[in-house]
């Protein structure tokens, strides 16, 4: 966990009616609809929806318009989750659509950063990870794509608890 980060994102975003997040991985078909799914269920949960606007974005472009990667969609499924999301592209408008711009692994971070139009836009973007909890120790949220089961289920893991800790700093 960065308690800087988290600190100042609570801060940010404290006493907003809205808060507008959202997760940004390579394809936009594994770890960001998972963080997608998840957010939404826990928000969910709370009772929350109005409150929260959730999207998920890849910084490729390879799989625009297809359901997230099918062994993503078996994994979560398993812990009660059905991630419907349809795969998008992020586009510069979407630094002003969103108050947070959640990256899943360094390189995301950079292609954001990249991408980020003004100053702050690019305060707007913030790693997963820093909401992971340190005794996990996760610098990032791997890629599964290449990887076996193991890597669907430590994505899953990860995101369940980074979410919730978001999820809690900005109640
Ligand atoms: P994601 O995983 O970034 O978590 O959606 C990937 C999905 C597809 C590819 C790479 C990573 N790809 O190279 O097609």
């Amino acid at each position: 966990m960065d308690r800087i980060i988290i600190d100042k994102t609570a801060r940010r975003l404290a006493g907003k009616d809205q808060v507008r997040i959202l997760f940004v991985c390579l394809g936009n078909i594994c770890r960001s609809p998972a963080a997608d799914g998840v957010m939404r269920s826990i928000v969910k949960e709370n009772g929350q929806e109005s409150r929260f606007l959730i999207d998920s974005a890849g910084t490729g472009g390879y799989h625009i318009g297809d359901l997230p990667d099918q062994r993503m969609r078996v994994h979560a499924r398993r812990r009660g989750l059905e991630l419907t999301h349809i795969c998008r592209q992020v586009r510069e408008s979407d630094f002003d659509n969103f108050d947070l711009i959640v990256g899943m692994d360094e390189s995301n971070l950079r292609n954001l950063r990249r991408l980020a139009p003004t100053v702050e836009a690019e305060a707007k973007i913030v790693p997963m990870a820093a909401w992971v909890d340190a005794a996990l120790r996760y610098d990032h949220i791997p890629d599964p794509y290449y990887d076996g089961a193991e890597g669907f289920e430590t994505v899953l893991d990860l995101l369940q608890n980074g979410c919730q800790n978001l999820y809690n700093s900005l109640s």
